[in-house]
């Protein structure tokens, strides 16, 4: 394990090329990182590709027979929840420049692309009664387009956009969801799997469910922290472990492809090397990740000991009469370890910890922060863009890729997300300072034994940052928002990137240029 942070006295920037330094004594050992070594090789059959999300940039909400999800009745509302008051109506326009979108990738020389299939699109009722053929039409015509041009389609299942209909019964938080998601993403794999060989069966469950039933903060907006995060995180992995089972068992003899989940990974650290603050913060990746990630990929699956133990003890002295984190029972456990081939990771940021038991009244209560009880902050000395809490510390990502490696049987990794958030702008400095340690990061993970097979940088251009709208920035291509076109515009970080993809190698004294993109031969 290394790290680095403000206890060094040190910028964060060079500290990361030149030294990484033990900040505490015993706890951590030190590793030298020779950034004279550039370039550095990526491992044969490394992947490369970029994310996007339907809703974030497809736009046309209610065209060609699309029904409502929980992102257009949000963004809908009056008054707006949205910071700038926008919506992902029109968003990128997606659904119609969506060859821009491929010409791009060939611009970059992609290996593959993200990109998620809005359920709303394929299925007007939100279940299986009715295919909407338009719908269907699109994502072919995506997908041949990518495959025209060697570009893999990987296709994530679920981002986010759940039917209303399906809300309107409780979404996530009502187990029937289990059956109806399965019969999506069956349809799915009978339309598409003749030529998607990636599958994500549902992006972030951390996200979904901490976010959209426990703190507001994403659709559908519900504040039921402490009881509706937790029911949630059970169906949806229920849901998730039966859709990696259909495909296992029905899909995978005859169309050979690979299927996995996606799960937002932070990064907590101790704020001090006292033990309590070490606990603090290993408390806190299991419930910030190993929540979902245990009862997939541990051996003996089901939720974390400390998860189960710490919510069960707050229940107990808050009256309840049971745990509010919901049991599986043990044919469940066993239903759901093992069910993803490849650990899909998406992470962007790492938080300083420490415990916060005693200070009463902090936290709702009862509440996952209450179950949980530590803060987490940032230093401010890391370089941080437009979103506060992303901040750029490819210590701990290092850290992370290693720790899920040892917890997971050396688990073959895939990055599905990682990004900076900036302004508008094409001058992005540091997102190209950014994916260069990032992707240092990955090479020192590998060198160290984590099996790590690819990368995908998010996002491939700006798009509808749900509650932030667009006033945040993640693209490696700028869209101008003010044209109708949605010109698309690359970004210094585009150039550090094709430049990655053309040598497979990562040069950190590479300084990309604003030029003219071209697209290579072969692409
Ligand atoms: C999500 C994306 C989002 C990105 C940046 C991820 O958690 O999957 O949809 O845009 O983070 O916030």
């Amino acid at each position: 394990m290394y790290r680095c942070w403000s206890e060094t006295n040190m910028p964060a920037t060079y500290c990361v090329n030149i030294v990484l330094l033990a900040c505490y004594g015993g706890l951590v050992e030190s590793k030298v990182v020779d950034a004279r070594q550039s370039p550095r090789k990526f491992p044969d059959g490394f992947l490369f590709g970029a994310a996007t999300a339907a809703y974030q940039i497809e736009g046309a909400w209610n065209k060609d027979g699309k029904s409502e999800s929980i992102w257009d009745k949000t963004c809908h509302m009056v008054p707006s929840p949205i910071a700038d008051g926008s919506s992902g109506d029109i968003a990128n326009d997606s659904y119609h420049l969506y060859k821009r979108d491929v010409e791009m990738m060939r611009e970059l020389g992609l290996d593959f692309y993200r990109f998620s299939i809005a359920w709303t699109r394929i299925f007007p009722t939100a279940y299986a009664d009715k295919i909407n053929e338009a719908g269907v039409a699109y994502y072919n015509n995506l997908i041949d387009e990518l495959l025209k041009y060697n570009i893999q389609p990987m296709i994530t299942i679920y981002h986010w956009d759940l039917p209303q209909n399906i809300q309107d019964l409780g979404g996530w938080t009502n187990p029937n969801i289990i059956d109806w998601y399965t019969d999506y993403a069956r349809v799915l794999f009978e339309l598409f799997g003749d030529r998607v060989k990636y599958w994500i069966t549902v992006n972030e469950p951390r996200e979904i469910c901490r976010q959209g039933y426990g703190k507001g903060s994403l659709a559908p907006l519900y504040t039921m922290s402490g009881f509706g995060d937790y029911i949630c995180g059970k169906n949806l992995l229920l849901a998730h472990a039966k859709a990696y089972h259909i495909y296992d068992k029905e899909y995978r003899p005859k169309q050979n492809g690979t299927i996995f989940i996606s799960i937002s990974a932070a990064r907590y650290e101790p704020n001090s090397d006292s033990e309590e603050d070490i606990k603090a913060a290993e408390d806190a990746n299991m419930f910030d990740w190993g929540m979902y990630a245990h009862p997939i990929f541990f051996e003996s699956g089901d939720y974390p000991q400390i998860v189960k133990d710490r919510i069960a003890q707050k229940s107990a002295e808050q009256g309840y009469p049971r745990s509010r984190l919901p049991e599986f029972t043990p044919e469940e456990i066993d239903y759901l370890r093992g069910t993803s081939d490849l650990f899909g990771l998406n992470h962007y940021s790492t938080h300083l910890t420490y415990r916060n038991e005693s200070v009463i009244g902090y936290y709702k209560v009862p509440s996952y922060d209450d179950d949980l009880s530590i803060i987490s902050y940032a230093s401010p000395d890391w370089l941080t863009g437009s979103h506060p809490r992303i901040k750029t510390t490819p210590w701990g990502f290092y850290n992370l890729l290693r720790k899920i490696s040892e917890s997971y049987n050396n688990v073959p990794i895939f990055i599905t997300e990682n990004g900076y958030a900036t302004y508008e702008g094409l001058e992005d400095d540091d997102r190209v300072y950014h994916f260069k340690e990032y992707l240092g990061a990955v090479l020192d993970a590998i060198n160290d034994g984590s099996d790590i097979r690819g990368y995908t940088p998010w996002s491939l251009m700006d798009n509808f940052e749900w509650l932030q709208g667009y006033t945040q920035r993640f693209g490696l291509y700028e869209v101008d928002y003010s044209s109708p076109e949605r010109t698309r515009t690359p970004r210094k970080s585009a150039f550090l990137y094709k430049e990655i993809l053309r040598t497979k190698s990562l040069d950190k004294d590479y300084e990309p240029k604003l030029t003219s993109m071209t697209i290579d031969e072969g692409h």
